[in-house]
């Protein structure tokens, strides 16, 4: 089961470029929550903020006790443990096939036996929908291909927190929804916490229970999908039409400066993903809807309204 991440006033610079400042949010145990926001806004930073390997001068970052920012290297690593990562290009090592790719942590930082790993190794790229593939090399098989074996890998030692940077990278949108489908999987089989960093629209208005958006060195928002859905706020509203006339520009630097722009989102919300048929009812789906039920009043009347018209009976079931 999944735990929660408490991220308070994280501010992270390079010199003198301040990437994000002030940054405060609750990742939900067992949610999914996807982080939206242009190149160069910092997403990747963000992720690796969260494990520690990038340390803002300023906040908090807590994990089960565990200050990921100030805490000691012994604290931070083991803490780390915690989490799986799924990167961009999927990280595999060109030379071994799937099976040891994914083998690879358990080889290294635990003791099971053989006939274990064997039934572990198996067991995740099952659920990644890449059974029989075991003995191929990275370089034998499709972009879509090696980023399920990377989720596979970050799967392998039971992670309570799953991190994925731009899952749908290099992949069309067929694949994009495919690999969404199984992000939504493995939250529905584990019960982990994800946080998903990309640019995707698609993957941002379907999969997540939370979205969140960086723009402009400040988490604009973060809260249940209704409520980036519907905002109005010029940037959001530009960024979920994909659209060229807005305040966010070819460059950082002019970002802002057609703010007059202001358009309200008028499209229909869609449906959120259910898991695959088979597959129980996902755990982090009727959390999450208790938890935004009751806090329903925090929210604005758009995001409330979105709510209650798709909420008001208990989540769709997978064989809805
Ligand atoms: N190690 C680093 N040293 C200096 N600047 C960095 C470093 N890592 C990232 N940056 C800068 O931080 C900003 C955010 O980068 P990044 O998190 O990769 O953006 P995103 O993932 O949203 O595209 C960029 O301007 C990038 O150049
Ligand atoms: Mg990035």
């Amino acid at each position: 089961m999944g735990i929660d991440i408490h991220v308070e006033g994280l501010t992270k610079s390079f010199g003198p470029q301040v990437v994000w400042q002030d940054v405060s949010l609750t990742l939900p145990a067992g949610e999914v929550s996807v982080m939206l926001g242009p190149s160069g806004t910092g997403k990747t930073v963000f992720l690796k903020s969260l494990i520690g390997l990038i340390k803002p001068e300023q906040g908090r970052v807590l994990v089960d006790g565990t200050d990921m920012v100030a805490g000691s290297d012994r604290e931070v690593y083991r803490a780390r443990r915690r989490f799986g990562l799924m990167f961009q290009d999927g990280a595999l090592f060109g030379s071994m096939n799937l099976f040891d790719n994914i083998a690879f942590p358990l080889r290294r930082h635990t003791r099971t036996t053989e006939a274990d790993i064997r039934r572990k190794v198996l067991e995740r790229m099952a659920i990644v929908g890449l059974d029989g593939e075991e003995r191929k090399l990275p370089g034998q098989i499709s972009g879509g291909m090696r980023k399920r074996a990377g989720l596979a890998r970050a799967l392998i030692l039971d992670p309570q927190i799953i991190l994925c940077d731009e899952p749908d990278s290099g992949l069309d949108p067929v694949r994009t929804a495919l690999l969404s489908q199984v992000l939504l999987d493995v939250n529905t089989v584990t019960d982990c916490t994800m946080l998903i960093v990309t640019h995707n629209i698609e993957i941002a208005a379907t999969l997540p229970d939370n979205i969140g958006m960086l723009y402009r060195r400040d988490l604009i928002a973060f809260g249940p999908r209704e409520l980036l859905l519907t905002s109005d706020q010029p940037a959001v509203a530009q960024f979920l039409h994909g659209g060229a006339r807005g305040p966010i520009g070819m460059a950082e630097e002019t970002d802002g400066a057609e703010h007059a722009v202001v358009r309200t989102l008028t499209f229909d919300i869609p449906g959120q993903m259910v898991p695959s048929p088979g597959l129980p009812e996902r755990a982090g789906a009727r959390r999450h809807h208790a938890r935004v039920m009751a806090r329903l009043n925090d929210l604005p009347v758009s995001a409330r309204e979105a709510i209650v018209a798709r909420r008001a009976g208990p989540p769709p079931s997978p064989t809805l």
